[in-house]
């Protein structure tokens, strides 16, 4: 298996939660390096642009309502085959259908307010690095 990265996002609701360590101690532990971080607020053109793909869904507004809401947490994941392990241990995207020990199941508030995101492709994992992270910013040797 191949050394992977992966892009998270800590959502608003587990920033405001004060989870935001709790969700790094998860992602250490499962064996993720954290290979960039910062604390930022999406605009909404960075959520239209970042959630692109789900322009015209009944969901897309209120989702860019909610990402821009608050403060998050984007970060660069690197672990081998980082994308699968990371969507493994964030759960489904309705937590009441994340299986239990996920992040999801644990921690988020609903379907909308759940607390993390995680890219689900490598091709997506790379798109949404670029879109919160020069190549400086990101420390893997
Ligand atoms: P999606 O990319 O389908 O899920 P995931 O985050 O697991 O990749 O959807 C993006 C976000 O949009 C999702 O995390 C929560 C929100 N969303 C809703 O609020 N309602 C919905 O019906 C769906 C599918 C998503
Ligand atoms: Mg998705």
């Amino acid at each position: 298996m191949a050394i992977e990265q992966t892009f998270s996002i800590i959502k608003p609701d587990a920033v405001a939660r004060n989870l935001i360590g709790t969700i790094n101690a998860r992602l250490e532990a499962a064996g993720f390096q954290i290979v960039a971080m910062k604390l930022i607020q999406m605009s909404r053109s960075d959520a239209e642009n970042f959630y692109g793909e789900h322009q015209g869904k009944p969901f897309f507004g209120p989702l860019v309502e909610y990402m821009t809401s608050g403060p998050i947490v984007v970060q660069v994941l690197q672990a081998e085959n980082a994308v699968l392990k990371y969507r493994e241990i964030l759960g489904a995207t309705n937590p009441e259908n994340a299986a239990a020990g996920t992040i999801r199941h644990d921690l988020a508030e609903s379907m909308s307010r759940n607390s993390a995101h995680g890219s689900d492709s490598l091709s997506s994992a790379a798109r949404e690095i670029g879109c919160f992270f020069e190549q400086s910013e990101i420390f893997s040797k």
